[in-house]
């Protein structure tokens, strides 16, 4: 008696450059139980035939870590933004559909260039200065109680995933999203990263900053390191209006 071989079917939307329309291609791909959707991904690459026999090329995606830590997977799983690497094909209703995240422009595939936080990091200087490559000793001590605070926040893998799914960050506001403001309170509570701390409030008091956030939540319910993001966006708008005010009186 014959046996009919299970398999996963997968639709992915692709596009091999942002000027040609996109298209939809469908896979049908041997069942393997514990799959992610890179390996989904990697079982196509190996053998780029769809559903209906054509030959194609294989899916363009950014992937390096495969553990939900380098934040370069993140795409649109069934319509929802999450990480490639650590979706569960076992645990998603077939059939999978991938897709490109939504609000970045598309390179290639499910590859969309996202840039612009790392433009976003910069104006708000999310790091900590140093004078140089020379040995300058300890660094200023760090309390426990700013370590726990500063910990989460360090966790936050760059995967914009946050300002995929706001609602602020869109074609016609410039809001710079719930990642860079987070990685400001990070870099501000730093006791040698904090001598920036006012410029990078003054980065976030006009256009694009701060009080562009509309507090809809949906970065820290999209989060995939559970970032405290919302708690972070209230501290910073807080210190936000206390420099503008600072600034007011300097004037
Ligand atoms: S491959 Fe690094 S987060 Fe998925």
């Amino acid at each position: 008696m014959a046996t009919t071989q299970k398999t996963i079917k997968v639709s992915i939307k692709r596009q091999p450059n942002p000027q040609t329309p996109a298209r939809t291609e469908t896979f049908e791909i041997p069942y393997r139980p514990n799959m992610n959707v890179t390996s989904l991904l990697g079982e196509i690459a190996a053998n780029p035939v769809t559903n209906t026999g054509d030959t194609t090329t294989a899916i363009a995606y950014d992937s390096n870590c495969l553990e939900e830590i380098c934040g370069s997977c993140a795409m649109l799983i069934n319509g929802k933004a999450r990480m490639a690497c650590s979706a569960l094909v076992d645990k998603l209703e077939q059939p999978i559909t991938l897709a490109p995240l939504s609000k970045f422009p598309i390179v290639r595939d499910l590859s969309v260039d996202r840039s612009v936080l790392f433009q976003n990091l910069k104006a708000v200087k999310a790091w900590v200065p140093i004078d140089g490559s020379y040995d300058l000793g300890p660094g200023p001590r760090q309390f426990p109680q700013i370590q726990e605070q500063r910990y989460p926040l360090s966790n936050c893998i760059s995967c914009t995933i946050c300002m995929e799914v706001c609602p602020q960050f869109n074609d016609s506001t410039n809001f710079v999203g719930a990642a860079t403001i987070a990685q400001t309170k990070l870099f501000n509570m730093d006791p040698a990263g904090s001598v920036l701390k006012e410029e990078r409030l003054r980065a976030l008091a006009g256009d694009g900053g701060v009080q562009e956030c509309g507090m809809a939540q949906n970065c820290v319910a999209a989060c995939p390191k559970q970032l405290p993001l919302i708690e972070a966006i209230s501290d910073v708008s807080r210190d936000v209006v206390i420099q503008q005010v600072k600034d007011l009186f300097a004037m």
